[in-house]
């Protein structure tokens, strides 16, 4: 059945199917996750939570079903592509580099960086720093919004749990619209992680 998309619904889930040989993982999931809010999937161990989470996020294909990101169909899509559209997500277990210090941790993930290739580095070497300055000034902006500026220099291995999983929400360093976004609805002065924890709805939990 055909579905009106709710208003401010920024990601629609309809009728999510997902099989691993004989078991039935996910059985025709449907939610919607309103724009602005915190969204929370609950169920026992073993309810497919998690795989609905990657059939969400792409990282499994999913048998049958609709996954709908700001109007966009991304259902099958892979991963990378979504997380371009806006859509990130965590790990049960985190995934962080451990023994690389968070701001650099943070930097890998910003996309287009020239410096990636040798080539550039030798034949463009005022574009290639331009972009890192970038990069970085992006991840400063980031950990300031997630409250993690105290431990930029810190491996990464050495936080809580708690600011693992911000940090593994770094995949937006590049996404300067929904930074300033953020900033604009708390005011620069009190960067709220909370709330730029509700900017990234699906990938809050997991
Ligand atoms: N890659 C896989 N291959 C085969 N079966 C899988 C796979 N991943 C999950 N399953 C099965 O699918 C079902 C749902 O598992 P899933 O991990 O999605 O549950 P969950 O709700 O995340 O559980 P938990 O609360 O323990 O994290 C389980 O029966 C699980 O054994
Ligand atoms: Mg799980």
């Amino acid at each position: 059945m055909a579905t009106e998309a709710a208003a401010g619904a920024i990601l629609e889930v309809r009728d999510v199917v997902k099989r691993f040989g004989g078991i039935q993982a996910v059985d025709g999931a449907s939610f919607e996750v309103a724009d602005g809010s915190i969204t929370a999937l609950i169920g026992p161990n073993g309810a497919g939570k998690t795989t609905l989470f990657n059939v969400v996020t792409g990282f499994y294909p999913g048998d049958r079903g609709s996954v709908v990101l700001q109007g966009r169909q991304v259902f099958r899509q892979p991963p990378h592509r979504i997380a371009r559209l806006g859509m990130v997500r965590t790990f049960q277990i985190t995934k962080a580099l451990a023994r690389m210090p968070v701001i650099d941790n943070m930097t890998l993930a910003a996309p287009d960086q020239p410096g990636e290739r040798l080539r550039n580095v030798v034949l463009r070497p005022a574009a290639t720093r331009r972009r890192e300055r970038e990069v970085r000034e992006g991840a400063i902006e980031l950990l300031e919004m997630f409250d993690l500026t105290r431990v930029a220099d810190a491996y990464a291995g050495t936080l809580s749990g708690g600011q693992r999983k911000l940090l593994e929400l770094r995949a937006r360093a590049h996404d300067r619209a929904a930074a300033a976004d953020a900033r604009r609805a708390h005011g620069r002065d009190q960067p709220d992680p909370r709330h730029a924890a509700a900017r990234v709805h699906a990938a809050a939990a997991q």
